[in-house]
């Protein structure tokens, strides 16, 4: 992404439904300055969400927009856009947001939102995606940062790290290892977005070669 003043630090909004944990990921690379960003808003869609207190109480401003407030789907996408306008954001991050977002919320922040998912897409997309992966008996797992488009967990793929599987993983124990995992690449791959060059090419993600000089 360009930063139009590039003395500007970019300002990041952040939806989550639940826990924050990638949020806290987000709040506490930037804090280090490995992550060239502020957390500006963080938006959820539950008033009781763990992460709303977590952001409070780092001073970044919350906003809770409930779906029943609205008629629709394409009228609660329409209030996050005008949260997210309204707050000056130029990269929104899903971190844990429990609803599919439509095109229309796509279109207004074109490549401009990122989701991490709990598995090495394209396999597992969806809901309990570590408990699947355990299901289906695949050696090696992990997580996914990627663009969100409409389609669930299926735009173009940013970072992946893998972890592997062992026997007697249960799905929290899993869970907790890639965790850990997406605690380190969401802020990289957020990092890599706003700081370097990069293009997309139908589903590929490329990133220009480092200037040597
Ligand atoms: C993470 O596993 C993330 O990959 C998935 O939802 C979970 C959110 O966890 N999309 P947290 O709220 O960031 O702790």
């Amino acid at each position: 992404m360009t930063v139009s003043d590039k003395r500007l630090v970019p300002r990041l909004g952040v939806l989550i439904s639940g826990r924050g944990s990638n949020l806290q990921a987000l709040i506490d690379a930037a804090s280090r300055g490995e992550l060239q960003a502020t957390v500006a808003h963080v938006i959820s869609n539950k008033p009781d969400a763990a992460g709303l207190v977590r952001a409070r109480e780092m001073g970044i401003e919350t906003s809770v927009v409930l779906a029943r407030d609205y008629p629709g789907r394409e009228a609660f996408d329409r209030a996050l856009v005008d949260v997210l306008r309204a707050k000056r954001i130029d990269l929104v991050c899903l971190a844990g947001f429990m609803r599919l977002l439509g095109a229309e919320f796509c279109a207004a922040f074109p490549n401009r939102v990122l989701n991490i998912h709990p598995s090495l897409l394209p396999a597992f997309p969806g809901m309990d995606a570590q408990r699947q992966a355990l299901e289906h008996g695949v050696r090696v797992t992990g997580a996914t940062v990627h663009f969100v488009t409409p389609e669930l967990d299926g735009g173009p793929i940013v970072q992946q790290a893998a972890v592997e599987v062992r026997d007697e993983d249960t799905a929290a124990s899993l869970s907790a290892r890639i965790l850990e995992v997406e605690h380190v690449i969401y802020p990289a791959a957020v990092q890599r977005i706003l700081h370097e060059s990069w293009r997309v090419d139908g589903r590929r993600v490329s990133f220009a070669a480092p200037r040597t000089s």
